[in-house]
């Protein structure tokens, strides 16, 4: 039993994380570029400009920018079929609001998909990875304003006009469903979304919900507009998921893993069924939120419903109506599970969980799915032989490959891809760290700047190479 022959294998990369060049080609500042670095337990800072002590993981990154030939020969080599890669809003609109866009960064990612077109990778392009220009932050109050959106659809229109015909399939928003009225969040999630931080909102709960409506209409509007510059345009929103758990067979512990997993989906929903879902709108009534909702927006979330969904997949989450702060270590307020393994940044290993999560998604809409991100965070020493036998991240792999596998060929779940992230190392979205290390690809760059950027195979490199080229025969 083998995936299908035109299964897209490949990885995901986003242009803050590995570009770098933060001020060449006309680039503008974007949110990212005033994030410092942080560690484990030690969270990243945002600064109001470029304070020349502090370190900002993006101004360097792994310098894709200059090096990306010689980074897609790599992925080539291993036999990618797809690359998932961001476009930076603000290389195109450095300032978001500009009158014409720029066109060394129009050129910039024209070179970046003619290689991966030599190459016969198909390039699949996210209109937003948490580049947001910092004058739409400063002048247009971030997501929070329509404007924004208008701006936003604006560059959208700009670069599916400008890559007509070399790239056919389009992500609007990576991730835009961490925020949520119900719960808290950490600075560093709102921040990534919006360039707003959490804790210095004043009102919380309707802040929340405007950014979460506003980014879901701003999905909607793109998905027509990119139909109608090509109708042969595949157009998706990528979410990143975690089931939660019950902790215990109590009916109310069931319950709450219910809603624990499905508060995730309220933007799917209206991005899948053709409207804002009213269950949120009662919600958000009864906490006293709310929302500007016109008739426009109404057509607007009819005629923008996704052609597929695109589905980051890092880890699961346990769900107690007994629980108690003490034991919430595990990412996103869940406690954690006694019977997984954990990354050294505490992210539980579940590979079952894609599973779940993949029948859980296709069968509530039964739209063809991809697999956008999914990897190991790990710390890589190279040995004295100069390799790196990271065979942590092989084992990783193939659980969760096997598992996807099963979905596919057992459970009959439409899943058109499979693009791990990142296939070389870049920096960490959440910590700003390169020691936390997802690649194939070791990249020679460290946490103090230091490192010459050499690339280096690790073990894993041929390991996704044979699997590729075996296509996934031997899972
Ligand atoms: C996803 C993001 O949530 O997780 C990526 O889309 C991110 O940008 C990835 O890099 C892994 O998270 P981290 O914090 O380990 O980089």
């Amino acid at each position: 039993m083998k995936f299908e022959k035109d299964f897209l294998w490949g990885g995901s990369i986003a242009a803050h994380q590995l570009e770098g060049a933060y001020n060449e080609g006309g680039k503008g500042l974007n949110t990212m570029d005033l994030f410092t670095s942080g560690s484990y337990g030690s969270p990243r800072q945002v600064t109001a400009t470029i304070e020349p002590d502090r370190h900002y993981p993006s101004h360097t990154a792994i310098d894709f920018y200059h090096r990306y030939k010689e980074d897609i020969a790599l992925f080539a080599d291993m036999g990618f079929k797809a690359l998932r890669l961001s476009i930076d809003w603000a290389r195109i609109f450095p300032n978001g609001d500009d009158a014409e866009p720029n066109q060394a960064g129009l050129d910039f990612y024209h070179r970046v998909i003619d290689e991966l077109k030599k190459h016969e990778i198909e390039p699949i392009v996210t209109l937003f990875h948490f580049e947001l220009p910092m004058g739409i932050v400063e002048r247009y109050d971030s997501w929070l304003s329509r404007e924004t959106i208008d701006l936003y659809l604006k560059f959208v229109k700009t670069v599916v006009t400008e890559y007509q015909g070399k790239v056919s399939r389009w992500v609007t928003f990576n991730e835009m469903n961490h925020i949520d009225p119900q719960t808290d969040v950490s600075d560093v999630f709102t921040y990534i979304l919006a360039g707003l931080e959490y804790s210095q909102m004043t009102n919380k709960k309707q802040t929340l919900a405007t950014l979460g409506y506003n980014m879901t209409l701003a999905s909607v509007k793109a998905v027509k507009i990119i139909r109608e510059i090509d109708s042969q345009n595949q157009v998706g929103c990528v979410f990143g998921l975690a089931p939660y758990y019950p902790k215990t067979c109590k009916p109310q512990d069931a319950l709450l893993a219910f809603q624990d997993t499905i508060r995730d989906f309220y933007q799917i929903d209206a991005m899948m069924l053709g409207e804002f879902p009213k269950y949120k709108l009662f919600e958000y009534k009864k906490a006293g939120i709310q929302l500007e909702i016109t008739e426009e927006d109404r057509l607007a979330f009819k005629e923008g419903t996704l052609d597929f969904i695109g589905l980051n997949y890092y880890m699961s989450a346990v769900s107690s109506v007994e629980s108690d702060e003490k034991e919430q270590e595990a990412m996103f307020g869940g406690e954690v599970n006694p019977y997984l393994e954990k990354s050294d940044w505490g992210w539980t290993i579940d590979p079952e969980g894609l599973r779940y999560l993949l029948n859980f998604v296709y069968r509530k809409y039964q739209k063809p799915l991809i697999i956008c991100e999914n990897g190991l965070g790990a710390v890589d020493e190279i040995s004295a032989n100069g390799e790196i036998q990271d065979d942590y991240r092989i084992d990783y792999l193939q659980k969760h490959l096997t598992q996807l596998k099963k979905a596919v060929v057992e459970d009959g779940v439409e899943c058109f891809g499979y693009l791990m992230w990142g296939p070389i190392d870049l920096v960490s979205a959440s910590t700003g760290e390169m020691k936390k290390r997802y690649g194939f690809i070791y990249v020679d760059k460290h946490d103090d700047g230091s490192g010459d950027l050499t690339r280096i195979p690790k073990k894993s490199y041929s390991w996704y190479q044979e699997m590729i080229a075996s296509g996934g025969e031997n899972l």
